[in-house]
Formats: structure tokens, sequence, C-alpha cells
């Protein structure tokens, strides 16, 4: 009998990707609708990478090694002296993205019914990585009232069960913008070590931090080498997210290996993509100063600009380019989904990532939307001026607003 799988049926649906046919059908009617549903930013490569890009292979493409092409690992190892983080190539194996080193990462480290501590909110697509791999998301809450902290270590530790097989985390983090600090990265490195368990550590925003905030690469602590797994990506941080060029990183020569006997089944990493990923990974510094100073721009836009609208929290985010904030709307799934069927200002409205999708517990983040500050300022400025009208406008609105709708721009 064909059927679709149970997993198949119910598989996660992406919160930044799910209202995408509405989005269609809102610019199908003629609205103009603002992205900021989904980190993709708006900058170019760093310049010359692609017109200098030549392919020197032979007339044909063919496949790569599965673990990556050894002169772009080794790049990478380059690159990882700037944050201090002394690596081999063969301590990293090419992925095509983060994504698919998080993937194989879990796919190596733990069997079905096995668990993963994860703080939330979380990367929203950890969800699904977890579910295709049998693995149960144990959720640890962190609140938007105290600005998303890490959970105590009390937290972790009374988690921790005997199918528990890593602490998951992104730092920076995504949706929340917090960066965590280099004292309690160790903590979890010495509670990883204590139950021996690993730790995956998500670095896909490493160089996306703001004022001063100190971010240190979970590689640069020593002496717990055997518990860390990274995941890197070449996507944001160099504007190249279509590319599909990640890493994973580990001085566990045992991880190591079973990820390559995984990445064996793919063949090997885009080939094309890998020489361009090489290229970028040369990019100097500047480029990203350029970068920083942008978002940090565009952060203040939308800081400024929720800070103006009645019942908005939210945290200046210290790295990444999101921000996640409660809205006074008690469903930021019907929220998200009126913006794009119901809601237009000035025959235009503005897509958000709803907040459910980044978290596993109950009930949460149903009143929180994530917004990627990943557009020029100008469409920010747009978009905020819809969301300032669409909060006054919205029927299921929880507060009574005190801004007369005359008074919006
Ligand atoms: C925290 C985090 N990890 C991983 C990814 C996926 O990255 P990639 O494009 O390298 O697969 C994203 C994409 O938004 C992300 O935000």
């Amino acid at each position: 009998m064909t059927q679709i799988s149970q997993r198949g049926k119910t598989i996660f649906a992406s919160p930044f990707r799910k209202y995408l046919p509405l989005a269609d059908a809102a610019k199908a009617r003629g609205v103009d609708v603002i992205h900021l549903n989904i980190g993709q930013p708006d900058f170019p490569m760093p310049a010359n990478t692609v017109q200098d890009f030549r392919w020197t292979g032979p007339d044909f493409v063919p496949y790569g090694v599965a673990e990556g092409e050894t002169a772009l690992r080794e790049q990478w190892c380059r690159y990882y002296e700037k944050f201090d983080i002394q690596v081999h190539h063969g301590q990293v194996l090419i992925t095509t993205g983060a994504s698919e080193a998080l993937q194989l990462a879990l796919l190596a480290i733990a069997d079905p019914g096995d668990e993963i501590i994860v703080p939330e909110p979380f990367y929203a697509n950890y969800n699904g990585f977890c579910q295709i791999a049998g693995v149960n998301i144990v959720p640890l809450p962190s609140s938007i009232d105290d600005g998303f902290p890490l959970p105590e270590m009390d937290a972790f530790a009374s988690a921790i069960t005997d199918r528990t097989r890593c602490i998951l985390l992104s730092n920076p983090n995504n949706p929340s913008g917090k960066i965590y600090p280099p004292a309690h990265l160790e903590q979890l490195l010495r509670l990883a070590v204590e139950h021996d368990i690993y730790l995956l550590i998500d670095e896909a925003y490493s160089e996306f931090v703001y004022d001063g905030f100190d971010f240190q690469s979970i590689l640069t602590f020593r002496g717990a080498d055997q518990h860390v797994i990274v995941a890197d990506s070449v996507s944001k941080r160099f504007n190249a997210c279509g590319l599909r060029v990640g890493a994973m990183v580990s001085r566990n020569a045992e991880v190591i290996t079973t990820v390559t006997n995984y990445s064996r089944l793919r063949l090997s990493p885009p080939m094309l993509a890998q020489g361009l990923a090489n290229s970028l990974l040369q990019t100097g510094p500047e480029y990203f100063e350029s970068l920083r100073e942008e978002f940090a721009r565009r952060r203040q836009i939308i800081l400024d600009r929720l800070s103006r609208m009645e019942g908005v929290v939210f945290h200046a985010p210290e790295g990444a380019f999101y921000i996640l904030a409660r809205l006074p709307i008690a469903d930021s799934e019907h929220f998200s989904s009126w913006l794009l069927q119901e809601f237009s200002h000035d025959n235009r409205t503005v897509m958000v990532a709803p907040g459910t999708g980044f978290y596993a517990g109950e009930g949460c983040g149903l009143d929180e939307v994530r917004i990627a500050y990943i557009l020029e300022p100008q469409r920010i400025e747009l978009a905020m001026d819809c969301l300032e009208r669409a909060l006054a406008e919205y029927p299921q609105r929880t507060i009574q607003e005190t801004t007369a709708i005359t008074g919006l721009k």
C-alpha cells in the first residue's frame, strides 16, 4: 500500500518558510511584502570573489572526496586562526551548510529515543533535525523577561538522564541574539565532561557581535576536546546562503570518522561551491567591520521603532541579526498569517517568523515573533510602519491601544 510515512506527515514546518504561499498570494494581489522572516541579508559577497573565481579542475565536474577538498579544509583552519582556534584540517569536515553539519553530528552521536538538551528559544530547524534523527529535544526555558540568559547549570544538571547525548545551542544565538559569556561556556564544558556528553555548538554567526560583546568560540577552550563539536557555515558570514557550504569541526577522531562515513553516502559536497568558499574564507577584516557597522545601524532602527510601540517587549541583541520580540498578541501563528492575508498599509505588509517554532515547550512563543534586520534601512522603516499600524489594527490585540491610528506614520 502506498502511503506517506508518519515521520513525513508530521515533519516540523519551518517557521521562516511555512507562510511563503501566503506571501506569494499577497504579492499576486499586488501587495509589497517586506521579508523580515528569514536570515538572508541583502549585502554583496566580498568583492571580486565571484568575478575572480575560476574552476581549475578538468573539463567536467567530478565528485570530490566526502569530507571536502583538503585545500578548503586547510583554508578553514587558517581562517580560524584569527579566533585563536588551532585545528588541523583532519578535524574539519565540509558539509552542505551548517544544516548538514548539525544533522550528521546528531546522527553520529545519538540513537533514536536519545535526548538532546537545548536551551530555548533555539534555531527552529533543530526541531526538524532532531525529529529526522528520532532524537527527543529536552528544552530548558530561558525567558524574554530577563533577556534570555543561559539557564542555570543546576537546570542543565537535573535535565541530564542516561539517554542524554549532548547539549545543543547556537552562539551567538538565533533567535535571541544572546552571546554566551566565556565563563558560562566553561561551566557547560565542565558539566559535559562530568556527565560524559557532548557540547554541540552552532557558531554560524561568529562574526556578528555588537557593542564589544565577548564572543569566544568553544573550540578555544582546551582540555575537553573529546566533548566538543562545532557546526559552522559560510552562509551568513559572507552573504552566501545559497552556496550551501558549511563545516563540522571536532577534535574527536571517532566523531569525525563516523560523520565521514555518513557523508560518503551523499558522495561529496558541491565542488564549485567549495572553490568559491575557499576564496571567501580569505576575506580581510574590513569586510566584516563594515557589515557589523551596517547591521548595528539596522538593529538600532528596529530598536528605536519597537520602543515606540505600546506593549512590545524586547532586548537589544548582542549578536547575530534577529530580535525576538513579545507583542500584544495571543497567537503569533495567527498574527503572522493575518499580516499576509488580511492586513496591508499603503499596499504593503511585513512578513515575520512566528515565535512558536523557536521552542519545543508546549505553548511557548505564542506572543513572540522573530524579526530579522537584514534589509536596507529604508525597507526596515517601511516594515516597522506596517508592524506599528498592524498592531493598532489587529482585532485580537491583547491590550487596548492608546496610540491613535491617526497618529501613526
Ligand atoms: C543558528 C543557525 N544555524 C544554522 C543555520 C543554517 O545554516 P546553513 O545555511 O549553513 O545551513 C542557520 C540559518 O539560518 C542558523 O540561523
